[in-house]
């Protein structure tokens, strides 16, 4: 669970962080963190962002039911799931964990048992979510993205016109847990849940959902998370024996169109694309930074990157603010539309070094343990330090279990 009174279940992109941090300690329970969320795996390949794993919790909205995955014919009917996706993080969680411990008969094992599940998942974006063969996929959710309520997905989502005859009841829980005004609105919500109506009545990743979803995005994020977990899955296939040639061959294509389609040369960053609208979603947020993570820049690029983040530490910003904190839709409260992620931070120092920023690196690092140390394990915190200093606690939900992964994981990294 991401954090027992707000997320009470299993979530996709949590779950793979959780695992990592767990694998330093517990690696039993990692292994099983992971199994489990393969056990909702749909027949199409696609991972739930959700696992439902009690039918009795009701504290949750959407829960199970309102989800009514039965539309389509490939969802599990136990656990019951979510019917959308979240970031592909499990190629490279698979391939870190395996790392740490080659030697261990147990953990060669599991690999080998998650691998082939692993490359269906890819199969499935691929299949079902890039309907040019780009090799670049969309989402139709902003709750896919993870960053749920970023400013860049508000002008998509402005193009929802909602009729309320058709919106259905429904009440809202997580504003009754974490403050409101460090979640998304009502506003934005609506759209929430009208885009999760739109996906049921298209049966879940039916092909009308390309033809007829109002919001329709490639992310720059999950596509650079997607690539990261490809190069994984082909040096995890080479070292264990295996099958690598279709990851390669579609890798190759994401490669090749990923930079072309997400650079912006203005901005000094990557960002996504709106398929509906035809053209890019120009702002500076953290998602384009994980492009390091995939080592997707050139040294041109990564240079631009790199010293905007030095000078948000020179000006007093706590590394890494979620979104760009000279917009007016800057907002350092509220979810995604500024504040600190620790989990977007792990990654974030490792493609710092993989561009061998060794000491910007050490910042992003020392910058989110300092955060967590004074706060305690919130979900996001403040990211201006005049700010920050004033406050007693962290954003969001509190004793949040990726938050405390992501710092055992980068504690384990010097
Ligand atoms: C929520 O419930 O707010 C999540 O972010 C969607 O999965």
């Amino acid at each position: 669970m991401p954090s027992e009174n707000l997320y009470p279940f299993q979530w996709m992109w949590d779950s793979g962080f959780v695992a990592l941090g767990t694998s330093h300690y517990d690696l039993e329970k990692a292994i099983q963190e992971i199994e489990c969320m393969f056990s909702g795996q749909w027949e199409n390949g696609m991972i739930p962002h959700i696992i439902f794993h009690s039918e009795n919790e009701t504290s949750y909205f959407p829960n199970f039911d309102f989800w009514d995955c039965s539309v389509n014919d490939g969802a599990p009917q136990k656990p019951k799931t979510s019917g959308i996706t979240q970031p592909a993080v499990f190629g490279f969680i698979l391939e870190a964990i395996y790392d740490h411990h080659k030697d261990n008969a147990e953990v060669v094992s599991f690999v080998k048992r998650v691998y082939p599940k692993v490359v269906k998942y890819h199969r499935f974006l691929y299949d079902y979510r890039d309907p040019f063969k780009e090799g670049l996929f969309f989402i139709y959710h902003p709750w896919e993205s993870g960053r749920d309520n970023s400013p860049i997905w508000d002008e998509s989502l402005n193009r929802i016109v909602i009729d309320k005859n058709l919106l259905p009841d429904y009440q809202r829980r997580d504003t009754s847990i974490a403050d409101a005004s460090e979640r998304p609105t009502s506003y934005q919500y609506d759209r929430y849940v009208y885009l999760l109506e739109l996906g049921k009545k298209y049966k879940y990743d039916g092909p009308e959902i390309a033809e007829h979803s109002p919001f329709l995005v490639q992310d720059c994020m999950m596509n650079a998370i997607l690539i990261k977990s490809n190069q994984a899955l082909i040096k995890l296939g080479n070292e264990l024996g295996l099958d690598v040639s279709y990851i390669e061959a579609q890798n190759q294509i994401s490669q090749n169109n990923f930079v072309s389609r997400f650079w912006n040369e203005d901005l000094g960053t990557f960002v996504s694309y709106d398929l509906r609208a035809g053209k890019q979603i120009a702002f500076k947020e953290i998602g384009g930074f994980i492009s390091l993570f995939a080592k997707l820049a050139n040294e041109t690029q990564a240079d631009r990157m790199i010293s905007y983040l030095q000078k948000l530490h020179n000006d007093g910003y706590y590394l890494c603010p979620s979104f760009d904190v000279n917009s007016e839709l800057f907002d350092s409260k509220r979810y995604w539309r500024g504040p600190i992620w620790p989990h977007m931070n792990s990654m974030i120092y490792h493609g710092l070094k993989y561009y061998n920023q060794e000491a910007l690196a050490e910042i992003v690092k020392s910058d989110t343990v300092q955060l967590v140390d004074q706060f305690g394990f919130y979900e996001y915190y403040e990211s201006q330090k005049h700010l920050a200093k004033d406050l007693s606690k962290g954003y969001g939900g509190n004793n949040f279990s990726w938050t405390s992964s992501s710092i055992i994981h980068l504690l384990s990294h010097s």
